[in-house]
């Protein structure tokens, strides 16, 4: 069993073959969804919904990340395991360097941030640190308020122009993953075949390289609402072990998501 790193997911993306992410939080999900072999686990700042019961994701601290980090890491044997860095922990590159930090040492293999051409400078400097990085664009959840809501981003032509060049300019800045949310499937659809670092999509259609869901709308627990784009494997298999599987082996096929999962 070898580890799932960032080199194996471009290879993946190479080879055409389709990878799976959940969010986790705790050493026993991650345990789980490890020995299914779910190749990405983030550690999301969506724990501020899910875990925690706030409106959106602005109240994580960087100590909920780490320990919730130090939690998963212990229960992750070969997927590679990302920590989101949470609102304004990298508003400056100070920040962002000693937030990193102490993500990394509390186990994680790569930071995730969200943001676009302001954050250039601060991806260089980590990963010329050795801090592994990972973009995300489209509905960036700790812009909520800016963008008045949890809206679908880039549905017109200038705003999927900004948000390509973006993703092509983290890449030259040197991430190695990019995250994509709820975006047109077009658009998504362009970026992952742009760029050469693989894309994970989240409401982005099939067309990227890999798939990330959060944990509990896979199992049906997010308190009364699940996402259009998201899927409830628990009802349709009844099995904790099942769900994962039946997710993995859904977005590995191709089946998921399917239209109903889709924005055009
Ligand atoms: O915080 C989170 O769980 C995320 C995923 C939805 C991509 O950022």
């Amino acid at each position: 069993m070898s580890k799932i790193t960032s080199f194996s997911l471009l290879e993946c993306k190479r080879e055409g073959k389709k990878f799976t992410a959940l969010t986790a939080y705790d050493a026993s999900f991650a345990n789980a969804f490890d020995s299914e072999g779910i190749d990405v686990l983030l550690v999301g700042d969506s724990m501020g919904m899910v875990l925690q019961g706030h409106d959106d994701t602005l109240p994580v601290s960087i100590a909920d990340i780490a320990y919730h980090t130090r939690c998963v890491r212990r229960g992750v044997k070969r997927s590679l395991l990302i920590a989101d860095m949470p609102f304004m922990s990298y508003a400056t590159i100070e920040q962002a360097m000693t937030n990193a930090a102490i993500l990394m040492q509390a186990g994680a293999n790569m930071v995730k941030v969200e943001g676009g051409h302001w954050l250039l400078e601060t991806v260089t400097k980590l990963t010329e640190r050795g801090i592994p990085v990972c973009a995300h664009l489209g509905l960036t959840p700790q812009s909520v308020h800016l963008f008045g809501g949890f809206k679908i981003q880039g549905r017109d032509d200038d705003n999927a122009q900004r948000i390509l060049t973006e993703a092509k300019a983290l890449e030259a800045a040197g991430v190695q993953l990019l995250v994509v949310e709820c975006i047109p499937a077009q658009l998504a659809k362009t970026i992952s075949e742009t760029l050469t670092i693989p894309v994970i999509g989240i409401g982005a259609g099939a067309d990227t390289d890999g798939q990330i869901l959060v944990m509990h709308d896979v199992l049906g627990i997010s308190s009364g609402y699940i996402p259009r784009f998201s899927k409830n494997y628990l009802k349709q298999t009844g099995e904790i072990h099942e769900a994962i599987r039946a997710y993995k082996d859904e977005v590995e096929k191709g089946i998921f998501p399917s239209s109903e999962h889709t924005f055009n």
